[in-house]
């Protein structure tokens, strides 16, 4: 199956890395503040949630620590991204971290018992992001949460700089830059709409954090 990874010519261990040194930057206060306005209202006292694609965990970790009842559940298709996740310290509850393909297996919940599922730059990755749109909308409870955060298309200019200005990418890297362009650059903010309204999901807040990527808090569609 290709993979953000093979797509852009970057190897599982770099990925990792990646997201475990941005995960700071990447859920900021500025994450948490949304979070505490328009996701945390609609938890139950003991949630579930999910994190798929959950690359390290760490957004797991951040979440126990914030909700401690909660029960946590992690997967993703690459093995060094659970490991990780599998050996991190936790003061709060402990996630249960699996392997899992999103694409080609329906995830291990019942219908309508999940309140919160999170998919972070992951959606834009897969072939037919319809199906597993379907999937997570099979799982979430009434007055659940699916919270989206993904990349949104930019001029190939500043996504170059980016790439050099935050991600600390050199001349020798432009290559991988080039490569992961159409990769990161799919969807525009009317196609994420689209796509969430075409698998019964109805927005109930959407905002820009970062100038690569757009969050979508979304509920079941009545
Ligand atoms: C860019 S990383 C983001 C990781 C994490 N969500 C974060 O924000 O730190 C994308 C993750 O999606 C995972 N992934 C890609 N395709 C997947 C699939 N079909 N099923 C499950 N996980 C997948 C990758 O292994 C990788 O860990």
């Amino acid at each position: 199956m290709p993979t953000h990874q093979s797509l852009g010519g970057t190897s599982d261990e770099q990925l990792l890395q990646r997201m475990v040194t941005t995960h700071a930057d990447r859920y900021g206060a500025t994450f948490w503040e949304l979070f505490a306005k328009h996701v945390a209202p609609s938890l139950p006292p003991r949630p579930v949630m999910i994190d798929l694609g959950c690359g390290p965990g760490l957004l797991l970790r951040d979440l126990g620590e914030r909700f401690p009842p909660a029960t946590l559940h992690g997967y993703d298709v690459t093995p060094a991204m659970i490991a990780y996740g599998q050996q991190l310290a936790f003061r709060g509850p402990k996630p249960t971290f699996a392997l899992h393909d999103v694409t080609t297996r329906p995830l291990p919940h019942d219908a309508g018992t999940v309140n919160l599922v999170s998919m972070s730059s992951v959606l834009h990755v897969l072939d037919e992001p319809l199906p597993v749109l379907s999937e997570i909308r099979r799982v979430l409870a009434p007055k659940s949460t699916f919270l989206l955060n993904d990349w949104i298309r930019q001029p190939l200019s500043k996504y170059l700089a980016y790439r050099r200005e935050v991600l600390g990418e050199g001349e020798a890297e432009t290559g991988r830059g080039f490569r992961l362009f159409p990769v990161h650059n799919k969807f525009t903010p009317d196609d994420w709409r689209w796509l969430l309204t075409q698998a019964g999901l109805a927005i109930r807040h959407q905002a820009q954090l970062r100038d690569s990527h757009q969050i979508f808090v979304c509920q079941p569609a009545a």
